[in-house]
């Protein structure tokens, strides 16, 4: 099959143009040629866009190192040849340069159809070389897009959150600033618009049915769409016909979790703007991506809600333990909650930090839970215990480390039911802590419970006045109490009393 050429000949005999045109015939062409021989008829020439062409060096009028010239001033690129009669090896070299693809001599005019069939492959090898390059630079810059999106939602904890971030950069990889996503509620799967950008925030109707609108049908059908003029698309829902600017268009893009459609991204622009199949594939790779970091994060918050459920749980669990403490030890009613109320306040004036105070709290409410494990003939003694009696007693700390260090979301709350009876002196129980070797917490509870504990009646006395109560925490600081937390207790009394 006879390869079409359209030829430029830049020669001045016209025999040897013929001569040129046979060369090129016996290896396989088919010359559809033109032949000019000074630079006004070039120039004309030039403009049909030949696919090639062959320029003699030297015309009484023109030159081919003239022709190349003229060509890289309009910048055009065109294989040119150059045959001569003679050329020296210099002129040859300058030719080169020029961007000549090769030069014949006229003599050796039978390597002409070579020269040109090898220029013709080598031109189209690094057109398709330019093409595989800039697709895989694209491809390049769309990896590191999706690469940058998804490590930055990676620490996103709320839907939210997440959505927000996801726009912004989706339209900023698109090189817009408007749009919106949509995804389905899980519960009745409507269409919901949780996050928008642009003139999208002024739309009132944000539910949308599947199959409703643009958003609705992109998602129903399960399939990207691209909508030249939103308001002349006879698909945009009729619900934001009025709020939707003439003059937009965009593209949408289904969102899918675990192979089930989620939601819609929308990317608008203002006209003439128009998406390009690689701005819709980019999209589509940025939506799969969406699709599994929403995933995650309904995941994640789930799994948040369930926990603050377990948290609820933990309250009731605990605070039903204390009352059913006081319950039996009648007269020390509310005592496990305003000892607790009290030992929080002083723990935050002393600038303990907040994830630590929960711990306090728990810790407080339960503090005497080991007196589960001393007998009510003990317990409720109206008088004085003997020897026997307070060996059980003073076990009451470890009964309820005992209790606590089996159950795992407790153990971190065990310092205040563990040494609360510890002294800052050395001379407390059960282990004989002293100074800061005893925790901080039980340091300020062991105040507060002992202030406490004087001003209540006890089945073994009743209850002291609080000028005595305060007199004796003043008269044990350094002994049996941490003198910083007694100066901080006392501030807090004289505030709040
Ligand atoms: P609790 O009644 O809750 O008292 C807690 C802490 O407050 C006591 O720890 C003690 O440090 C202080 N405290 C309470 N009442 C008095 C008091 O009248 N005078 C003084 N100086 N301090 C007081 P403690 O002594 O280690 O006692 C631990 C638990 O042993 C008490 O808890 C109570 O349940 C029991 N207990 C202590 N003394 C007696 C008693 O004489 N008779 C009976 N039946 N039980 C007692
Ligand atoms: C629609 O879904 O028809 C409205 C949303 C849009 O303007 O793309
Ligand atoms: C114990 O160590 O088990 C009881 C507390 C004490 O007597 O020191
Ligand atoms: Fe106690
Ligand atoms: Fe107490």
């Amino acid at each position: 099959m006879n390869e079409l050429l359209r030829l430029l000949i830049v020669e001045d005999s016209p025999d040897d143009a013929e001569l040129m045109v046979m060369r090129l015939e016996e290896e396989g062409f088919k010359p559809e040629w033109k032949r000019v021989e000074n630079e006004v008829d070039f120039l004309k020439a030039l403009e049909d866009k030949p696919d090639f062409i062959l320029a003699d060096w030297a015309l009484p009028q023109f030159s081919g190192l003239r022709a190349l010239e003229l060509i890289n001033e309009r910048g055009v690129d065109m294989p040119l040849i150059l045959v001569s009669g003679s050329i020296g090896e210099e002129a040859a070299i300058k030719a080169l340069h020029l961007g000549a693809s090769d030069y014949i001599l006229k003599g050796r005019s039978k390597r002409l159809g070579q020269a040109v069939r090898r220029t013709l492959d080598l031109r189209r090898y690094q057109q398709e070389k330019k093409v595989a390059e800039a697709e895989l630079k694209r491809r390049l810059a769309e990896l590191e897009v999706l690469y940058k999106i998804s490590s930055s939602l990676r620490y996103l904890e709320s839907l939210e959150a997440l959505l927000k971030s996801l726009l912004r950069q989706t339209l900023s990889a698109l090189n817009a600033d408007t749009g919106a996503i949509w995804l389905t509620d899980l519960k009745d799967s409507k269409l919901q618009m949780l996050s928008a950008s642009g003139w999208f925030t002024d739309l009132d109707s944000l539910v949308f049915e599947p199959g409703e609108g643009l958003v609705g049908s992109t998602y129903l059908r399960d399939e990207p769409n691209i909508s030249p003029e939103f308001v002349s698309d006879p698909r945009l829902n009729k619900k934001v016909l009025a709020q939707v600017p003439a003059g937009w268009g965009g593209v949408l893009v289904p969102i899918h979790s675990h192979e089930e459609n989620i939601g819609v991204i929308v990317v608008a622009a203002p006209l003439p703007r128009e998406f390009t199949d690689k701005e819709l594939k980019l999209l589509n790779s940025i939506a799969e991506m969406a699709g599994i970091a929403v995933h995650r994060i309904r995941l994640f918050e789930d799994l948040q809600a369930a926990s603050e459920d377990l948290v609820v749980a933990y309250h009731e669990t605990i605070e039903g333990w204390s009352g059913a403490l006081e319950l039996r030890d009648q007269e020390t009613e509310g005592h496990s909650k305003r000892v607790t109320a009290l030992t929080l306040e002083l723990a935050k004036n002393m600038g303990i930090a907040d994830d630590q105070l929960i711990q306090i709290y728990r810790g407080s409410l339960l503090h005497d839970i080991g007196k589960m494990g001393v007998s009510d003939t003990i317990l409720l003694k109206p008088g004085p215990l003997n020897d026997r009696e307070w060996e059980i007693m003073r076990h009451h700390p470890r009964y309820a480390y005992e209790l606590l260090a089996r159950i795992d979301y407790l153990t971190p709350a065990l310092n205040i039911p563990y040494c609360h009876h510890e002294k800052f002196n050395g001379s407390g129980y059960p282990r004989g802590l002293k100074g800061e070797e005893i925790p901080l917490e039980a340091r300020i509870f062991a105040v507060v419970d002992v202030y406490d504990a004087l001003i209540s009646d006890r089945p073994y006395r009743l209850a002291w006045s609080r000028e005595d109560a305060l007199e004796h925490i003043k008269k044990e600081s350094g002994t049996h109490f941490d003198p910083q937390v007694v100066e901080l207790f006392l501030d807090l009394i004289s505030k709040t009393e």
